[in-house]
């Protein structure tokens, strides 16, 4: 029988992804849920019963993979409120209910939740010391899944984009074409995801069986650690602008969000656990810079 698969967040970055990687697996059936159909700002409210959408209540699903999310990192410095309630208060509701319908849940978290002075690749097993309201967001809806429904997967990924949405990619593409002279930061070191890889990789475990037999926290990006300024440069010397690229300082860029400086993550525990290997950040970006060019 058909594995069944129903993803939130359709149309961010990664809903997108999942849409164009699903074609690639026939033996999946999956369903998608906008924003108009599972608005997590509304689920839970106090005084309001909780109307979930059709899909949830009339069809059995295997997998759900939670990729909605509030991510507009800098406003949540404002939004506390609806910022919890989308990334950790909606995401337990919906956790409780997947537990009775024996859904097994997939949250997406970030790399955010790593946040110290640490300077060698994060484990799943470090502290997370999330800083910030949005990173602290992201880990109280991991804690919020954790403790509400057994069956689960959790996948902490960074430095995300790819054809759709706002990203760094697709502005230093923009950026690219319109200056000759940008300033990048060089002191925030991480590891970027192109979000198709990520897209991929979660239908691959669907598809093969593993995550059906596994549960826990995972650390998924791509391969090789870079700053934003070499990631940048790496886009203007794979499309050839002839842009120069001063590095500055984090504190050159002001913002209210508070960044990682360091935050690679050691992904050997996904790799051990999954069987796969995780192509590197260069490869991938070729690969989403040709397809944006198509
Ligand atoms: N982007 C990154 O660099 C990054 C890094 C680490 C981890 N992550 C995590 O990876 C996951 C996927 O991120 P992404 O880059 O795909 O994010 P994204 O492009 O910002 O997409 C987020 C999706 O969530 C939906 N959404 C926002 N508020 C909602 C609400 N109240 N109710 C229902 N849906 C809502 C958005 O709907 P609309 O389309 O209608 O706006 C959008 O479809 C998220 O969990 C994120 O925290 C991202």
């Amino acid at each position: 029988m058909r594995k069944s698969v129903l993803v939130s967040g359709s149309n961010g970055q990664l809903g997108r992804a999942l849409q164009e990687a699903s074609r690639f697996f026939p033996d999946l059936k999956i369903d998608f849920l906008d924003r108009n159909q599972l608005d997590l700002s509304q689920i839970g409210t106090k005084g309001k019963k909780i109307a979930w959408p059709k899909e949830l209540l009339d069809t059995h699903y295997d997998y759900y993979i939670h990729a909605a999310a509030y991510t507009a990192v800098d406003q949540a410095e404002k939004d506390v409120k609806l910022c919890f309630q989308v990334n950790a208060l909606a995401v337990k509701h919906l956790a409780e209910y997947l537990s009775t319908k024996n859904t097994k849940f997939i949250y997406i978290s970030s790399d955010y939740v790593y946040h110290s002075l640490q300077n060698t690749p994060f484990t799943e097993k470090d502290l997370p010391q999330p800083k910030g309201v949005y990173a602290r967001s992201k880990l109280a809806g991991e804690e919020a899944v954790k403790q509400t429904i057994a069956d689960y997967l959790i996948f902490r990924t960074s430095w995300v984009y790819g054809e759709h949405g706002k990203n760094f990619v697709k502005t230093m593409d923009r950026l690219g074409k319109e200056r000759d002279e940008i300033n990048v930061v060089f002191d925030q070191i991480g590891s970027p995801t192109w979000v198709y890889d990520l897209a991929k990789m979660l239908l691959i475990i669907i598809d093969n069986g593993k995550a059906k037999e596994t549960i826990g926290i995972f650390n998924y990006s791509n391969e090789g650690i870079c700053s934003w300024y070499d990631f940048a440069l790496s886009v203007m010397q794979f499309r050839g602008y002839s842009t120069k690229i001063f590095p500055v300082r984090t504190t050159a860029f002001p913002l209210p969000a508070p960044r990682p400086a360091f935050s690679v993550m050691d992904k050997s525990h996904f790799k051990e656990t999954f069987g796969l290997d995780i192509p590197h950040w260069r490869e991938s970006l070729h690969k989403c810079l040709n397809s944006l060019r198509d």
